[in-house]
């Protein structure tokens, strides 16, 4: 068969404008190196790590904001909106936060006022920038009956840290989107465990507004049943819901393999049918679901390359190392 030469590329964003947005994790680097990808395909961002805590407030009278600031330019640049992540997390966030000046651990009073001021801080100063904030990332435990995982804000102030991030972020802005976002969304009792956390905050008042599902998923799992399992008892509780950090590995969880420097033909028709049936099951639930966001925005930079195995490439997105258009691509915009 010829190939088409020219064929035209439709924007990624505008395939789904009528079911939600599509938006993609950049940092300074890839609104550089893949500017005119990004500017094209997604209408929504993320930043991929320069909101995170440690990112923006390194000291406890310093904040840095010159990473953070020049993805938000790039936003109003081209007209997208941004959603912030992550206001409170066990990871990537300041030692000092949790400390005394001496090293002995701070009152539960003086988290709460440092919190305050983080997030008061940072909330305002995107407040026309960005209309929904990841509040509280991944608290809850994967396995075991525990409902919450260890972590320093357990230690120090007990479970009531949740709602009070709910709290001051929504004082900050009263007009943001306010999500409760974790991994592992789709797997049963992980879910069941987060949806018990997500009502319980509902019954107390707590402004919490939607539940994001970061969706790191894989070819192979978690199941479509599972998804849409979850995605139905997320809705139950009347919140909005976003997938926040899209990406489908070529890899199981336990797949050790490191040799290849390319996907297989086989590899790439079965992510194309992955793809596929997902975002057919993501348009089933488009009355709840606001916006799709990839965790990268083509497959020459993706967090999974090197992780979890040094040396591995992976190519887990919808447009390829040289930003061209996958066959998943194309399956997903021409999905009937
Ligand atoms: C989690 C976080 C993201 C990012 C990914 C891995 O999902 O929410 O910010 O760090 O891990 O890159």
């Amino acid at each position: 068969m010829d190939s088409i030469p020219n064929r035209s590329i439709p924007k990624l964003h505008e395939a789904f404008q009528a079911s939600f947005d599509i938006g993609a994790a950049v940092n300074p680097r890839t609104i550089i190196q893949a500017g005119e990808l990004i500017a094209k395909h997604y209408n929504s961002l993320t930043a991929e790590n320069e909101m995170k805590f440690v990112s923006l407030h390194p000291a406890e009278d310093t904040y840095t904001f010159e990473e953070a600031d020049k993805i938000v330019a790039f936003a109003r640049e081209h007209g997208k909106k941004m959603r912030g992540h992550t206001l409170v997390w066990h990871n990537q966030t300041s030692d000092w936060l949790f400390q005394e000046a001496d090293g002995r651990p701070v009152s539960r009073d003086k988290l709460y006022d440092r919190l305050k001021s983080h997030i008061d801080t940072v909330v305002k100063r995107y407040k026309e920038d960005i209309y929904a904030w990841d509040v509280v990332n991944e608290v809850i435990a994967d396995e075991g009956s525990e409902l919450l995982r260890p972590s320093k804000w357990l230690e120090i102030a007990g479970p009531g840290f949740i709602a009070k991030a709910f709290e001051l972020a929504h004082e900050a802005d009263p007009k943001a989107q306010l999500f409760y976002n974790d991994y592992n969304e789709s797997n049963p009792a992980k879910r069941d465990k987060i949806y018990r956390l997500v009502k319980s905050l509902l019954e107390q008042g707590v402004p919490v507004h939607g539940v994001g599902l970061q969706a790191h998923w894989n070819m192979y799992s978690p199941e479509l049943d599972d998804i849409r399992a979850a995605i139905e008892k997320y809705a139950s509780l009347g919140l909005r819901l976003q997938l926040t950090e899209l990406d489908v590995s070529m890899f199981r969880h336990d797949d050790r393999r490191t040799d290849l420097a390319s996907p297989t033909a086989e590899m790439l028709e079965l992510q194309e049918q992955r793809y596929e049936a997902l975002f057919k099951l993501l348009e089933e639930y488009r009355s709840h679901i606001d916006a799709v966001t990839f965790w990268g925005a083509a497959d020459d930079y993706t967090w999974l390359n090197d992780f979890p195995m040094r040396g591995r490439k992976n190519w887990p997105l919808l447009f390829d190392e040289k930003h061209e258009p996958k066959g998943s691509f194309w399956r997903v915009v021409q999905r009937s």
